[in-house]
């Protein structure tokens, strides 16, 4: 069983036998669940990307909690400049961590450094599939090929990336069992209407709207 927390924003917290923390953009973002500080607890921190609004306090977070980073190749090296446990990785490539998974998938999204990824994390006999930044793309039909997740999160925001329609088309393709949208209404930019997702989406999986700071169990 995993419990996964959405902490405002992109950035999640699963809990299981260890505990992942991904994306995890408090410090500065008006909608965090908590301050960084509040997580006293990780074994991996995951960033999908080199944007200010993902990688956030990932490097902080690592040094405060002996949590491995992972992520991008480029990201996971200026993290070992900063003396950091770190793995490297690319898209198409799986990182075992302390018994839990990283799958990299694709992404249609920039970055400051390297390139824009999905992730699809394994633990405990879950999947789930945290999309980072992306437009809609049909390599999504792999990760519903290959991964069926059982949980996923969804950008929704639009301007940067999927609108709720395009993400509704995303959940088709992914073939996840429940989505979470994120990514919306943190800056007046991405504010979108997670309702018009959810209406969008209909029958075709089960669509949890949460609040930073509750949760979702699979
Ligand atoms: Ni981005
Ligand atoms: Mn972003």
């Amino acid at each position: 069983m995993v419990k996964a927390t959405w902490l405002g924003h992109s950035a999640v917290l699963l809990e299981g036998s260890r505990t992942v923390v991904i994306d995890p953009f408090l410090t500065g973002n008006p909608c965090a669940a908590c301050p960084p500080d509040a997580i006293k607890k990780a074994d991996l921190v995951v960033v999908t990307h080199h944007h200010g609004d993902h990688l956030g306090d990932a490097y902080a977070l690592c040094r405060a909690t002996g949590a491995t980073l992972v992520a991008m190749h480029e990201i996971a090296v200026e993290g070992q400049e900063r003396n950091l446990k770190a793995e490297g990785m690319n898209i198409g490539g799986t990182v075992e961590v302390a018994g839990v998974k990283v799958h990299m998938v694709s992404a249609l999204h920039s970055a400051e450094k390297g390139s824009a990824a999905g992730v699809v994390v394994e633990m405990d006999g879950r999947r789930i599939y945290h999309a980072g930044d992306t437009g809609l793309t049909l390599d999504m039909q792999l990760v519903g090929e290959f991964f069926r997740p059982d949980l996923s999160f969804l950008p929704i925001g639009d301007r940067y990336t999927m609108g709720p329609a395009s993400a509704a088309k995303a959940v088709e393709w992914i073939k996840t069992k429940k989505v979470v949208p994120v990514h919306y209404g943190t800056f007046p930019l991405v504010a979108a209407d997670p309702e018009e997702f959810k209406k969008k989406v209909g029958s075709l999986a089960e669509v949890v709207i949460l609040e930073p700071g509750r949760s979702v169990t699979v």
